[in-house]
């Protein structure tokens, strides 16, 4: 069974943060050999933001959650947690978690990290929702924030196309009757962990000459084996989460999948049955985001007004690991 117990949670507010700086297809056509053609066809994506030497995670994960707290009309002084899901944390310790505690001025909360590849925006939503339903805690900000760029080899085609930099974030709290979690599933196969890592800087190849020769501290994937992992197993898991739920595809309202690449969202939407159109894409404008892209399409989407009561919401994610998760929200 995968259904939420204890008190229900609602979703109170959410906001995002995307730096100004934006790098479209084109410009990276000047930099490897790519063309604009090529990303929009196999990616959907078209532009990305990144941010300025300087911006650091923390930056726009404070951001993010300011404006997700002002949306929910909640002060820093009332959270009781702050989780920030990120594969980019500015440094190994101290966490993003804790320094935007301290620049948010949120003295009462604790502060942590998650981080599970691209499915730690879903692992993070979960974690912070059984805090709530168990009476441990009441209000918690949860940001999803990357800085990937500094971590990206700009002269390799199969990465330097696919991701940008942002921040969204999500307020959580007791539901006051409008709105609740309804299930969720985790999931990882870690036999598939060498498809997306990061191998450089720490105990397996910690820093040295040789591994930065070696380009081990940038971003390494077989996009082709992770296309293929994500084509067979995310549409049987999203089905079998939503039957688990007592529903079926066709009963959710509104998917908020992983912006990864438009291929593979249309390819799974297909294969399920759902309607296109109940389908929130937002990658053309900021590329993958990893743990932040769940946040950031739902602040957007939010923003567009058309959410009604009542309706039902699947935010999923998959990525380093491999890990993949989904949850189920009612309106
Ligand atoms: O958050 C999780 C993160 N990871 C993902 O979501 C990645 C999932 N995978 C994908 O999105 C796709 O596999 C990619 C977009 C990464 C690649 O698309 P593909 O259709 O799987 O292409 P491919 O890797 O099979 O490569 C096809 C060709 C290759 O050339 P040859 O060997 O056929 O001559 C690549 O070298 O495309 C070439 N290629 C490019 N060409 C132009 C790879 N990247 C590029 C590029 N521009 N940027």
């Amino acid at each position: 069974m995968s259904f939420f117990q204890g008190v229900p949670v609602a979703i109170r507010g959410s906001g995002m943060y995307a730096p100004r700086k934006v790098v479209t297809n084109n410009d990276l056509s000047q930099i490897v050999d790519t063309s604009d053609e090529w990303i929009r066809e196999r990616t959907g994506i078209q532009r990305r933001h990144i941010a300025e030497p300087g911006e650091l995670t923390s930056t726009i994960a404070e951001k993010a959650g300011r404006a997700a707290l002002e949306n929910a009309g909640i002060l820093p002084s009332e959270l009781d947690m702050v989780i920030v899901a990120t594969n980019s944390p500015d440094t190994l310790f101290p966490g993003v978690a804790p320094k935007v505690q301290g620049l948010l001025k949120a003295e009462n909360a604790g502060a942590f990290d998650v981080q599970s590849g691209c499915t730690s925006g879903v692992y993070s939503i979960v974690l912070a929702v059984n805090g709530i339903a168990s009476g441990l805690w009441k209000n918690v900000l949860v940001i999803g924030a990357e800085v990937l760029s500094p971590l990206i080899d700009w002269t390799d085609r199969n990465t330097c196309v696919l991701f940008g930099d942002g921040a969204g974030a999500m307020v959580l709290a007791p539901s006051n009757g409008n709105g609740r979690f309804i299930s969720a599933q985790l999931k990882s196969d870690g036999t598939k962990h060498d498809q997306i890592t990061f191998l450089g800087g720490l105990i397996e190849n910690p820093a040295s000459h040789e591994t930065i020769d070696q380009k081990k501290h940038y971003v390494a994937m077989k996009g082709n084996d992770v296309f293929k992992f994500v084509n067979r197993v995310i549409p049987p898991f999203l089905k079998t989460l939503c039957e688990d739920a007592g529903m079926l595809p066709e009963g959710i309202d509104w998917w908020f999948f992983h912006q990864a690449n438009q291929r593979i969202i249309e390819r799974t939407a297909e294969r399920l049955g759902i309607n296109p159109e109940r389908v929130f894409i937002n990658l053309d404008e900021y590329g993958n985001t990893s743990a932040a892209s769940v946040f950031i399409a739902l602040s957007e989407f939010m923003k567009q007004g058309e959410l009604l009561r009542g309706q039902k919401l699947l935010f999923t994610a998959f990525g380093a690991g491999m890990t993949y998760g989904g949850v189920i929200y009612e309106s």
